[in-house]
């Protein structure tokens, strides 16, 4: 194992911070070094492995910001508690990568970063779902490779949008934020699944659709679906955004592709393995007329066989929640979150974490994923 670079900050401070990744903005390292922090940043750009973190943290640390890349087990929080440790951030909204329970299990809270990613996030899933209906990575290959030979009436021609029905599978902050875009936006029938009605968007798409009609225009509809199945068979456009668990794992696979319409376009901004991506890469195969639009992967950062080959898939990078102001937000919120419990802060009460973003800082920890379980501790 080749030892990994780190820069420390703030040398004399009385508490130690370990972040795994160097983080954007500054912002996040004024609250850490407010707070009394030494931080120490990893500056390599690869995976910190658990043995790595573990050596890192040594027998003295107090706070960890960690990735969403790591494998946040059992045995890494019983050694960040057994060095002193009392609180540990992901640097993410998800955290699939995390065992809660073995973190609970151990007396650490778990922070993670909502509502700064909820908007780009949804953007992202928009602008795939256009890059993939309106084929624009595979049209953009055709310009650079001189094949473009003049205009033609049946060139490139995809999916139209308005008034077709769109589906979001998991309508929490993100999945919601995105079928208001896409029915507001485009004028699109909203079909949901998710374990929980969301009255908040159905009232939402029915003010709008009073809007619409008052002006002349058709009505729109957002509907629960009963089941996925339900959901695919009649949505044009499908957008997943669930958390991945056991209960979602291959959600989305060689059966429920086939519900689909041949023509359907699936969206993925969630995780990877919520989509059987070898089923998905078949499926795409079989059905040149369906298409696909994935930030996540599988075996991420790897791609399954042949699905980099495929026209009607556009792929980028994980990078959703990729904007300054949102990845600089979720640093802050890391950083608030690994400060306010070392200084004890009580929880923030509220969804709303704009104030953290400027200003002074308020002295309160903004999300906790396990603080419930940890007072029945
Ligand atoms: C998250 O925060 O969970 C996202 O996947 C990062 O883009």
């Amino acid at each position: 194992m080749v030892p990994k670079a780190w820069t420390v900050h703030n040398v004399d401070g009385d508490r130690r911070v370990i972040v795994t990744k160097e983080l954007p903005g500054n912002r996040w390292l004024d609250i850490l070094t407010a707070a009394g922090c030494r931080v120490e940043v990893c500056t390599s750009e690869d995976v910190l492995t658990v043995d790595e973190i573990k050596e890192q943290m040594g027998d003295s640390c107090d706070g960890v910001i960690g990735q969403l890349t790591e494998d946040w087990n059992a045995s890494l929080f019983g050694a960040l508690a057994a060095a002193g440790g009392t609180a540990y951030s992901n640097f993410a909204v998800g955290y699939n990568n995390v065992d809660v329970a073995g973190a609970t299990a151990a007396g650490i809270p778990v922070g993670n970063t909502p509502g700064v990613l909820t908007e780009t996030t949804a953007e992202m899933a928009v602008a795939l779902t256009f890059s993939a209906g309106r084929r624009i990575a595979e049209a953009d290959r055709f310009m650079r490779g001189g094949r473009y030979h003049g205009w033609l009436p049946a060139m490139f021609m995809g999916t139209r949008f308005v008034g077709a029905t769109v589906g979001v599978i998991g309508a929490g902050r993100i999945g919601a934020a995105y079928g208001r875009m896409m029915v507001e936006g485009h004028k699109m029938n909203l079909v949901y699944y998710d374990l929980y009605p969301n009255e908040t968007l159905e009232k939402y798409v029915a003010d709008y659709s009073t809007f619409l009609v008052a002006h002349g225009e058709e009505p729109v509809t957002a509907t629960r679906a009963e089941t996925v199945e339900e959901l695919l068979a009649v949505a044009d456009v499908v957008s997943v955004h669930t958390v991945l668990d056991e209960s979602t794992h291959h959600l989305i696979n060689a059966e429920t592709l086939a519900v689909m319409k041949p023509d359907a376009i699936l969206v993925n901004s969630s995780r990877g393995p919520v989509i059987d991506e070898d089923a998905l890469v078949a499926h795409c195969r079989a059905n040149p007329e369906f298409a696909a639009g994935l930030d996540v992967f599988e075996d991420e950062p790897a791609m399954k066989e042949g699905l980099a080959d495929l026209d009607n898939v556009v792929i980028v990078p994980h990078i959703a929640s990729a904007t300054k102001w949102t990845r600089e937000g979720m640093a802050t919120l890391a950083a608030a979150n690994v400060a306010g419990i070392l200084q004890g802060y009580p929880l923030w009460e509220s969804d709303d974490v704009l104030p953290f973003l400027a200003g002074d800082v308020p002295r309160a920890v903004p999300s906790i994923v396990n603080s419930a379980e940890l007072e029945n501790e």
